[in-house]
């Protein structure tokens, strides 16, 4: 499952990342790459399923354990329709959100710890790693009320987005536990996530994401050529 390269997108809700991936889809097709994007929780008929039932504010009494184990299910579900195939053929793979997420939500947010979310990915996703992760980390209270914003407008218009809003009700405290564990998480595996720190212009930081997707892109075809 290694011909291709996988990128994933981090954040806390709010921090422009769906924003960004788009922007790094278009770069890279317009550079000839094939491009594989999708989402998670989603991306596929039946993650679709689980996303509505994850993030519908609808959803009431879901205990943290029936939580984490949705995300695993959407997210294997992915690998073997989207993901997997994808890295075969070769792509170039872009997921808003990955295994990070859930390290971060249920491991953090709903503290259930690191070790339960590393050991199912381990079991359940064949501990497929991200080549390159992008944790897009703006001011805490700026990327929330971006994201309620965003759920209130989607709420009024009715349109199909509407009651994706169960993790934006959560509190203050809830966001700055994923917020600390999304630092662990980078600090412990820094040859991997690139952390964008600030609230810079959509364009600079789109700039600084394909900068260093360029180098590592390069990186990958250099270590290929040097392959017997
Ligand atoms: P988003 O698609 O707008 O980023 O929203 C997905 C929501 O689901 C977001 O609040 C984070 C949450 N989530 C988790 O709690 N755990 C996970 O593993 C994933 C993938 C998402």
């Amino acid at each position: 499952m290694s011909r291709g390269f996988f990128i994933t997108f981090e954040g806390l809700d709010g921090s422009g990342k769906s924003t960004q991936l788009a922007g790094l889809k278009a770069w890279l097709e317009a550079r000839g790459e094939s491009v594989t994007a999708t989402r998670q929780p989603g991306g596929t008929h039946i993650g679709d399923g689980i996303r509505g039932l994850l993030l519908d504010s609808r959803t009431h009494d879901l205990s943290p354990l029936a939580e984490l184990g949705l995300m695993f299910a959407d997210r294997a579900q992915s690998i073997a329709e989207v993901i997997g195939p994808a890295l075969e053929r070769g792509d170039v793979v872009l997921c808003d959100r990955f295994t990070d997420s859930t390290e971060a939500y249920q491991g953090g947010g709903r503290q259930l710890g690191s070790r339960i979310v590393l050991d199912l990915h381990a079991r359940l996703c064949g501990g497929l790693q991200p080549d390159l992760t992008f944790l897009l980390l703006p001011n805490l209270q700026r990327a929330l009320q971006r994201a309620r914003r965003r759920n209130a407008r989607s709420d009024a218009e009715g349109s199909p987005g509407a009651n994706e809003n169960r993790f934006e009700r959560e509190d203050q405290a809830f966001y700055r536990r994923v917020l600390n564990k999304y630092r662990e998480i980078a600090a412990r595996e820094s040859g991997r996530v690139a952390v964008i720190e600030g609230d810079g212009s959509i364009d600079e930081v789109r700039e600084q994401i394909a900068k260093l997707t360029e180098k590592r892109l390069r990186l990958r075809a250099s270590h290929e050529k040097g392959r017997p």
